[in-house]
């Protein structure tokens, strides 16, 4: 009955009507005019004001077909008031936890249907390469099987048990595709890549997504050899409708059809625009409002038939019989809301998400304090019996900064005209105020900020958002302040531990923020000389966004724990994994460079001559994909192939022995890569193709068996296919992508 009531409304509307239902508009451009003037099918960045508003000026059009709204919920519900906000999606990807990021989509999905939204703009697959580009922590990292694995499961999340399902919100894949792979990192520049490339790595996480029923897609800004991939008739219609039979929805991203007039200047105005977009098949035009008039002036001067709008229309139609909106509009519910949002039960999913994202860099014994202690009934560590109460010194610019915990898409302050306030400060534990609360009663937490990052000054090259909204320009304070650096080493001095938080600050990070630099920047690394100078051991806690070169201060600390941006209970996890009340067990899911000049820094890159190596730096990473420590020790013995000699169809079995030898539990994540030895193309010299994780008591010894498609053993040839080439491989197992940690065992593929 769906395609039935589809046509039956189809055949009743006028082009005027149709062309309406393709545009996206934002709310707060005047939601009336946008539904009465326009007909526009959906909204983004619509207050619960605007819904209603929306509402009731839908109910005054001749059709009155229900909107869609959309929203970019991609940690938790964005821009909501007291909604809440997990770790960015890059602090889950440390987790490695696909059912953790599924049960964290599903929460977010309640708050989000809650409020009205029906379309939240997750996941994103794009794949991290250069760390300079502003998104990195939007994205799940750098490894494509690792963001297949975690996109799936967000989707599933999200989209629940169906659309009919009034939890259910839609997902959309993006940015497809090869948005990630800029010029120097700065976001939307055009993206170098070949066919081939892209469907060697990027273009895999979403072919699994869309086979697997994620209802729509968004296309990337960028433009790949000459051609925005708005109008990529090749990526669209031959891959993603052809070859992967997609049947979902395409949305473009933000005014993609009139920067292809004003920015990108590929056609001469939105009439030409209008007509492309719609040929090359986007369905849902994003703040795009001259489409209107463009697409009717091309129906009407033949260059666009009326037919091709009918398809997209279709597809829009479709997606909001299925969810029902006819029947029940599914607007905001302050009942449910009152339920859902900021519920204890999604405090202590994000309480849980937090700690698992935290990934132990290094450590040389200080972590966990005072040798790890217990918790007391209400969260608080217990001090051991004797034990000497001691003080704990807490620095630097993210010991205590909201915002920047939180990370983007989180009413941050660059994004607050958006939408509503940021989230309230109650609700947010930051560092300062996790070890406070869980330190021993008879310890004492001291405090001093030590450093400022930025300072922010107006952009000096005037308005950067099409709608003219300024965007801040960003600039390093001029006067480093000693003062500050001298009240956190009087801190430091007087205490038996310093924890050092740095990082990047929210101004830095976001669409049209990369960075030139990956450095600390402002006083943080002079603040870190002058602690470690103090001789008090120092554990460096570093939230930032994405991975930053750290200086030789912070690198020959006791300790380091990269945080990411942890979310509302970011602070909580942290102060609990220093204390040793939780264990540390997240895993890198991108590597970090030495140097900024060192991109890309990713695993899996192809084998090539002279080792592609820098005169003057190793092309080692700083910390390797996968990597990351726990609070004991784990030893991988006896890898043992169960199937040698193979063929492309069949499963190849191994088992290894994987024994926790020190004192503390731990939860390991078992990594398996593979290598093709001789390859018909120069290829990745180990990809990653499968993980485990298992909990392991102290002193436990487990056979873990891999098992493994040989199926999944592929590379994309010369002429574009994904073949597996019969010959020699070798199987690396182990517990991270770095080599001299991983055990290797032969296989042969027959042919
Ligand atoms: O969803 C986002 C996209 O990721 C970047 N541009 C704006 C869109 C809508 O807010």
């Amino acid at each position: 009955p769906v395609a039935e009531r589809v046509e039956d409304l189809l055949g009743r509307m006028t082009l005027a009507e149709k062309t309406g239902q393709m545009l996206q508009l934002n709310a707060k451009d005047g939601v009336r005019h946008l539904v009465e003037d326009l007909y526009a099918g959906s909204i983004l960045h619509a207050s619960p004001e605007h819904v209603r508003e929306a509402a009731a000026a839908t109910g005054r059009t001749r059709l009155r077909i229900p909107l869609l709204v959309a929203e970019d919920c991609i940690h938790g519900h964005s821009f909501w008031v007291g909604a809440t906000i997990y770790p960015t999606q890059l602090g889950m990807a440390a987790t490695w936890d696909p059912e953790l990021v599924e049960r964290v989509a599903r929460a977010t999905a309640v708050e989000v249907a809650s409020t009205g939204v029906h379309w939240t703009f997750s996941p994103v697959l794009c794949i991290t390469r250069d760390l300079r580009w502003g998104r990195v922590s939007e994205t799940f990292g750098e490894d494509p099987f690792l963001i297949g694995e975690l996109a799936s499961a967000m989707v599933r999340g999200y989209q629940g048990e169906g659309l009919s399902d009034p939890t259910a919100v839609l997902a959309c894949a993006k940015h497809f595709a090869g948005y990630s792979e800029t010029q120097g990192g700065r976001d939307a520049s055009e993206a170098d890549i070949s066919r081939r490339k892209l469907r060697s790595w990027f273009l895999p996480p979403f072919e699994r997504v869309a086979r697997e029923g994620c209802r729509t897609f968004m296309l990337g800004y960028q433009s790949m050899d000459g051609v925005p991939v708005t109008v990529n008739d090749w990526l669209l219609n031959e891959v993603l409708r052809g070859e992967w039979d997609y049947t979902g929805t395409l949305v473009t991203d933000w005014d993609n059809v009139g920067r292809m007039v004003w920015e990108q200047k590929i056609y001469a105005d939105h009439t030409q625009a209008a007509a492309a977009a719609v040929r090359a098949g986007n369905d849902v035009v994003m703040t795009t409002p001259q489409f209107f008039e463009g697409a009717q002036n091309a129906v009407a001067q033949g260059t666009l038939d009326e037919a091709e709008i009918d398809a997209a229309v279709r597809r829009v139609l479709t997606l909001k019989f299925e969810l029902g909106l006819f029947e029940d509009p599914r607007h905001p519910d302050p009942a449910r809301q009152a339920a859902v949002i900021g519920s204890p039960a999604h405090e202590a999913l994000n309480l849980e998400t937090a700690r698992r994202s935290l990934v132990l860099l290094t450590n040389d014994g200080t972590l966990p304090l005072a040798g790890g202690l217990e918790a007391g009934a209400d969260g608080r560590a217990l001090a051991g019996p004797g034990a000497t109460p001691r003080t704990v010194a807490v620095v630097g610019p993210n010991a205590d900064d909201p915002q920047t915990q939180l990370g983007d898409w989180a009413g941050s302050s660059g994004q607050a005209d958006w939408l509503p306030d940021g989230q309230p400060r109650t609700m947010i534990r930051t560092v300062l105020d996790g070890l406070r609360a869980h330190v021993p009663e008879d310890w004492t937490v001291t405090y001093a900020r030590g450093a400022e990052i930025l300072a922010v000054g107006p952009d000096p090259e005037g308005a950067y958002f099409p709608d003219g909204q300024p965007r801040p320009h960003v600039v390093v304070p001029a006067e480093p302040s000693r003062s500050l650096i001298d009240e956190a080493v009087a801190a430091a001095e007087g205490a038996d531990h310093v924890v050092a938080v740095v990082g990047d600050r929210i101004e830095l990070v976001g669409e049209g923020r990369s960075t030139a630099t990956l450095e600390l920047v402002g006083d943080q690394v002079a603040l870190l000389d002058a602690l470690a100078a103090t001789g008090t051991p120092l554990v460096v806690v570093v939230i930032s966004s994405k991975p930053l070169v750290l200086p030789p201060s912070a690198l020959g600390a006791a300790a380091i724990v990269h945080a990411f941006n942890p979310g509302m209970q970011g602070g909580r996890a942290v102060a609990e994994l220093l204390l040793g009340l939780v264990e540390p067990s997240g895993r890198l899911p991108v590597s970090f460079a030495r140097h900024a000049g060192q991109q890309p820094t990713y695993y899996n890159q192809i084998r090539g001559q002279h080792g592609s190596r820098y005169a003057d730096l190793t092309q080692r990473p700083a910390f390797a994909f996968g990597e990351g420590l726990s609070y004991t020790t784990v030893t991988y013995t006896d890898l043992e192939m169960l199937t040698e000699n193979v063929q492309a169809g069949d499963v190849l079995r191994a088992r290894v022995t994987v024994t926790n030898t020190g004192s503390r539990p731990v939860r390991e994540t078992v990594q398996v890569y593979v290598s093709d030895l001789v390859t018909s193309v120069t290829w990745a010299e180990k990809e990653l193709k499968a993980y485990r994780q298992v909990d392991l008591a102290p002193g436990e010894a487990r056979e873990v068996p891999v098992e493994l498609p040989v199926a999944d053993c592929t590379l994309v040839d010369a002429r574009g296919r994904r073949v597996v080439e019969p010959g020699e491989f070798e199987l690396l197992v182990g517990p991270s992508s770095r080599d001299d940690v991983l055990l290797r065992g032969a296989f042969t593929v027959k042919g």
